[in-house]
């Protein structure tokens, strides 16, 4: 199974000068516990790394210092998330007709979870890995006003890997650059095309690294795993 790698983040919420994908948490960078886990997953035989250039030679030395089996390419990122799956989508091999996308910040993802996701995505066109939300959600208007309260038991939090055919999400982002569509993960897309995507379950720990607060957290987690 391709696996890419959205990395080319700046590190603004976290409050960082840089990537914050070269953070350390628990002695390692974040994007090494994301590419340790792709390289334990077996489903996945080849990694794509969509990031800024300037931060290339960083992630070489990282990939050099874990012994990264599995074949690794670079590809330059965009100025959105968006941006950057489109360039990692033009990168595929071209005998290449699913793909996982897994947010390098998301670096608790278990090798379980990937498998789990690679097994599923052969038998459907799009998928994701989710949780059901424990909060109540609320939908609140520009000036602070709850608007409606969605029924819990139909909200799940979104998370990676993502699988998609690579023929139809194709498709799907370039239908968005023609209709402008802004979105946050690539299931938006297909859900706008009209395409079916489900859920994988996904894990508690899989949390998205974006704050110093999360860093905490993902420190937690990661030395609590090793006992
Ligand atoms: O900013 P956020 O944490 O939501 O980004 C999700 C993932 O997308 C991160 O792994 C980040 O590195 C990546 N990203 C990207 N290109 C961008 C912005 C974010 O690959 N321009």
């Amino acid at each position: 199974m391709y696996l890419l790698i959205p990395a080319a983040g700046s590190g603004k919420r976290m409050g960082a000068d840089r990537n914050k994908l070269l953070l350390q948490v628990h002695s390692k960078s974040l994007i090494a516990w994301t590419l340790l886990a792709a390289e334990a997953a077996s489903s996945i035989s080849w990694i794509g790394i969509i990031s800024q250039p300037h931060d290339w030679e960083d992630f070489k030395g990282i990939i050099a210092n874990l012994k990264i089996s599995k074949p690794i390419e670079f590809i330059s990122g965009g100025s959105t998330r968006q941006e950057s799956v489109y360039n990692g989508l033009q990168a595929l091999p071209a005998n290449a007709n699913q793909v996982l996308i897994h947010d390098g910040a998301r670096c608790l993802a278990t090798p379980d979870l990937f498998n789990a996701c690679a097994e599923a995505i052969l038998h459907c066109p799009g998928l994701i890995a989710a949780v059901p939300v424990k909060d109540t959600i609320k939908v609140v208007d520009a000036s602070g006003i709850i608007q409606s309260t969605p029924d819990r038991e139909q909200l799940w939090a979104a998370q990676t890997p993502q699988g998609f055919d690579v023929k139809l999400l194709k498709q799907c982002h370039a239908e968005g650059v023609r209709q402008g569509w802004e979105v946050t993960d690539d299931a938006a897309l297909f859900e706008r095309c009209g395409i079916e995507v489900r859920i994988v379950m996904g894990e508690e720990t899989n949390l998205k690294v974006t704050t110093p607060q999360d860093l905490a957290i993902a420190e937690f987690i990661l030395s609590h795993r090793e006992q």
